[in-house]
This record gives C-alpha cells, structure tokens and sequence, in this order.
C-alpha cells in the first residue's frame, strides 16, 4: 500500500501532494483558514466532500492542514488513508474539548496523553484484550516544551473519545471520577490507527465547555485559545 493507492476514495491528491506532518481539525474551513493565515504557498490538495487539505511551509517545513469531520469514523478514514496510502508520518489533530475535570480552565489547552473510549472502533484489529490508545511521547514532549516556552497554560492527561455529543445517558461526566481530563470524540480513532501503522499522533485540545461548572467559551476565548494551540501544532509539525 501507498504511492500507487493514491488518488483515495477520500483524498483526491497525488502522493507527494500531502507532507509528512498533517495539522487536522474537524472544520474543514478552519483548515483553509489554518492554511490561508499561517502556510506560506498553501496548495489545496482535495475537496473531496469538502474536506478541503492544503499543504504549504511553515518557518521553512512542509506542512499540510487539513479537516476530518466529526467522531472517530470520520476522523477514522481520513487518518487511515493518510498513514497507509500517502505514508504521513505524523498526524497532529487540533480541536476543542468539553472539560470533564473541575480544574481545566475555559481557553487552557489539554494535550492528550491517553484516550478512553466506548467506541468499537479497534474491534477491527482483533486485540487480544483491551487497547489503551496513546500519544505518542515525542509529540507530547515538543506539545509541552512550546507551550511552556511561550506562557501558554495547558495540562497534560487522559480524554475521552466520545461517539456521542447529545449524551441521553448522562454518564459522561463519570469518567472525571477516573481523572479524565474532558471530552472530544476523535483522539482514539487517530490514536488506535497510529498504532496500527507504527505512526504518530498527538490531540490537543482547548477546553470550548466547562461541563462541570456549565461554563462555556466566550468567541473571543474561542480566538485567542484558538491561536495558541496553533502555534504550538505548527511549531512541533
Ligand atoms: N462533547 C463532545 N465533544 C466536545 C464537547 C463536548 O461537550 N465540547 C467540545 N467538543
């Protein structure tokens, strides 16, 4: 698999037409936005069901940013086709997080170590017995290294990827018992298909919804944590 499987069913692009870094976010216009605003020579690179992907130079390094929907089936093909048909080397996805824990902060970043998850998504690998998804150390440790240098608050723990926003159940909340950190719905897919490929995965999250004090973020809390986590992504790509 790889150079030849390309164009994908889901990504219309050559194999070189995708760096070996990925910036994703689910909005596929805050990845134009991403590659507009911060990319030097952004090229887009598919619009397939508009999930457009540019790739351009960031302080000399080629990267390219694109969306990947919402839930870890979206997320789910758009990494698997990018690890396993255009060999991507390193997939850091950028998003926002509903705060399962009291102490996270709206605007802090979050950068997930770990991700639980009650989706059945991994079934199709056939493990022996539960998986624990996980970052990888590498990403983790430059994510950290960033945001210290520049000031930024952040924490560093496990998240849990959700399959459901509206929760009927009301259960989510019980996984801050267990000290997960908050909530999101893709950090296990991207993370369980890293492992799979021996690739590299980090999620960073900014914390949108305080679920345990019903606080949510402000537009202008929205920019400016939304800034930071950019910087620190495109500094470690
Ligand atoms: N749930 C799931 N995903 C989210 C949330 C949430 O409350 N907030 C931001 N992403």
């Amino acid at each position: 698999m790889s150079r030849e499987d390309t164009p994908t069913a889901h990504i219309a692009a050559q194999y070189d037409d995708v760096a070996k870094t990925v910036i994703m976010c689910g909005d596929p216009l805050r990845a134009k936005f991403i590659a507009e605003k911060y990319l030097t020579d952004p090229v887009l690179f598919n619009e397939v069901r508009g999930m457009l992907g540019y790739t351009g130079y960031y302080k000399g390094k080629r990267v390219s940013v694109m969306g990947h929907g919402m839930g870890i089936p979206s997320i789910g093909i758009y990494s698997y086709e990018l690890f396993n048909f255009f060999d991507v080397e390193s997939i850091i996805r950028v998003g926002t997080a509903g705060a399962l824990s009291p102490d996270m902060q709206i605007g802090d970043m979050l950068f997930a170590q770990a991700a639980c998850t009650d989706s059945d998504y991994g079934h199709q690998y056939g493990f022996p017995a539960k998986f624990a998804p996980i970052a990888s150390f590498e990403l983790l440790e430059k994510a950290a290294q960033v945001a210290r240098e520049n000031g930024f608050p952040f924490q560093v723990g496990n998240i849990y990827s959700a399959d459901v926003f509206y929760d009927e159940s009301d259960r989510q909340m019980e996984w801050g018992k267990f000290g997960v950190k908050a909530v999101e719905m893709e950090a296990a897919g991207l993370y369980i298909n890293a492992a799979a490929t021996g690739k590299k995965a980090l999620t960073i999250c900014t914390i949108s919804d305080q679920l345990v004090h019903r606080k949510y973020a402000s537009t202008e809390e929205r920019r400016s944590s939304f800034t930071n986590m950019m910087k620190v992504a495109l500094e470690i790509a």
